[in-house]
């Protein structure tokens, strides 16, 4: 049973799993040092550049969700803010009662729908890196051809253990450029203090690809580097694989094709060794 001491204990240092039950607890012991307490300039300066009212925004591990609150008062018809937090999630509903907005508590990697635009603001950075490539497949599968993912993205790594989790334009244009146009992706000119000079502005668009070439996959077995870069590389040599991301604790491959290739050639391709194991992904 959960006692007076671990609702305390929370937070940022005692390595709990990045659950619902962790940012919630955040929300209840009021640990959000993210929180800029009004909208991101960067993102306002953005938003203020979009002319179509009409899109479709998602805003994903939304938070206090000034953004979204900015996106109504300049008149944007369709915004929807997700959270994981129930006790964020309560708040949102009373705060925005009224507004023309739509609040789901829920996980982004279950949520389903099309969006034209996915803002991001700190979200990326407070997901264990592990869920990195899930994160840009579902980005991905969210968005409709040509539709965009815009927002700021932590350049720097950390010396303390995240979250949040920083990362490097290097590892992060790597993982994103076969599957998006990337329009901008630079040092943030106009971030707030604090995060001046850390971060990057990122704008990209979803590359007209079919659905089923992006795919992320369960893979089992690896235990080092050396052998992440040996199953890469086997499965870089099929012809039609562009591109073969393993995540950072080897449990799941984010693979892009150009053809279909059946997750039997993929399987032989590792085979080599018995303990390497690739099956479909499940959430
Ligand atoms: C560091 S906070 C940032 C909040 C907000 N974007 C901001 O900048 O103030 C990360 C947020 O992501 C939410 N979150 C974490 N994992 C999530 C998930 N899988 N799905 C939806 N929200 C999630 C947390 O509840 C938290 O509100």
């Amino acid at each position: 049973m959960e006692t007076k001491d671990d609702l305390q204990c929370c937070v940022t240092t005692c390595g709990l799993p990045l659950n619902a039950n962790y940012w919630d607890k955040q929300y209840q012991s009021q640990e959000t040092g993210w929180d800029l307490q009004g909208v991101s300039p960067p993102l306002q300066t953005y938003i203020d550049g979009l002319t179509d009212k009409n899109i479709r925004i998602l805003i994903p591990g939304c938070g206090n969700a000034y953004e979204a609150e900015y996106l109504i008062e300049q008149g944007f018809k369709n915004v929807t803010v997700i959270d994981i937090a129930s006790t964020l999630v309560d708040t949102l509903k009373a705060k925005f009662q009224g507004k023309n907005i739509r609040i789901l508590h829920g996980d982004f990697f279950e949520h389903q729908e099309t969006y034209d635009l996915i803002l991001e603001q700190t979200f990326f950075c407070a997901l264990n890196p592990s869920l990195r490539e899930r994160y840009a497949v579902k980005c991905f599968e969210l968005l409709q051809d040509g539709g965009k993912v815009a927002g700021l993205l932590f350049n720097i790594v950390f010396e303390k253990p995240g979250p949040p989790y920083g990362g490097t334009k290097e590892e992060y244009v790597k993982l994103f450029h076969p599957i998006f146009d990337l329009q901008q992706f630079d040092t943030c000119v106009n971030s707030v203090k604090p995060r001046a000079g850390n971060e990057l502005f990122i704008e990209m668009s979803k590359k007209t690809i079919s659905s089923p070439h992006v795919k992320l996959y369960a893979i089992s077995g690896i235990t080092c580097s050396g052998c992440k870069k040996t199953i890469e590389e086997n499965l870089m040599h099929i012809e039609g694989v562009e591109m073969v991301s393993i995540n950072t604790d080897f449990s799941e491959l984010m693979i892009v094709t150009h053809k279909p290739i059946a997750l039997a050639r993929l399987q032989q391709a590792i085979a080599h060794e018995s303990k390497y194991q690739l099956n479909e992904f499940k959430n």
